[in-house]
């Protein structure tokens, strides 16, 4: 296994955003997560890169124990991520965003510059270089998110949401870049709320509600699961009742 998770707990006071949660991931796996808003999959993502410590549980990382490690390390480790929010560096271009992730490989100015060049045109952001990260709208900014993650050369890649709020047309452009992503090797878990994604990107998916694994099997299987809509249903009841 990549990478191994059992048992993470991550409580804010006395409320649980995860609450037992595993999770096993294959080399080379696409692997969908889903569930409703405030499931928990942000903070279960934060605790595997560490950018969160897990209160209970244990992450192993191609073998090693890497439950308490810093995010740094989990990228020199080879595990990167994108933030459902992008962070952009607003006051740098494009490029040197994408920099900033190369750095961690590359500590020669010039050797960044080229790695971060290569990852521009890998993304199609190429074009916009030298542009002011600040200029980018939406689409472009999870773009350059995902591009200053591949900058550090990871071998897992996690996506939160790197679709969210793109118009259709962007949407195909995102599938598409995803999928050359894993056709270079590169292991992905995507939170992704479109189902018809999910469909065409994963074979497995794992369902998230109140901090736990609720369900687990092909984009099919969950679809079809009681307890899978139910929580999608039994919150959209609620949210009507209102
Ligand atoms: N730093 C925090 N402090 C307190 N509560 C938090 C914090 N981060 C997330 N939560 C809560 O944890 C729950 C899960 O949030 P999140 O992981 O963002 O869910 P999802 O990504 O599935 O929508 C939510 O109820 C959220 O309000
Ligand atoms: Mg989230």
């Amino acid at each position: 296994m990549l990478l191994e998770a059992s048992g993470i707990v991550k409580a804010f006071g006395s409320f649980r955003a995860v609450d037992g949660a595993d999770l096993a991931l294959a080399e080379n796996e696409l692997l969908g997560l889903i569930g409703p808003n405030g499931a928990g999959k942000s903070t279960f993502f934060n605790c595997l890169a560490g950018e969160a410590r897990p209160t209970r549980g244990t992450i192993r990382f191609r073998g090693e124990d890497v439950t308490m490690l810093s995010s740094a390390a989990h990228a020199r480790l080879g595990l990167a991520r994108t933030f459902q929010v992008p962070v952009v560096f607003a006051g740098m271009s494009v490029r040197e965003n994408v920099m900033v992730g190369a750095f961690l490989r590359h500590p020669a100015r010039h050797r960044a510059a080229e790695k971060a060049d290569e990852v521009l045109e890998f993304t199609g952001l190429a074009a916009q270089a030298e542009t002011p990260a600040s200029a980018l709208g939406t689409a472009g900014r999870k773009r350059l998110g995902i591009a200053r993650a591949l900058a550090t050369e990871p071998l897992l890649l996690l996506l939160d949401e790197a679709l969210a709020g793109l118009t259709s047309a962007e949407v195909e452009g995102a599938i598409e870049l995803v999928s050359r992503i894993h056709a270079r090797g590169i292991t992905l878990v995507v939170v992704e709320h479109i189902m018809e994604v999910i469909h065409r990107l994963t074979q497995r998916v794992l369902v998230f509600n109140q901090g736990r694994v609720i369900a687990e099997g092909t984009p099919a299987e969950v679809t079809a699961d009681a307890a899978v809509i139910e929580a999608y249903l039994g919150r959209r009841a609620r949210r009507l009742a209102r």
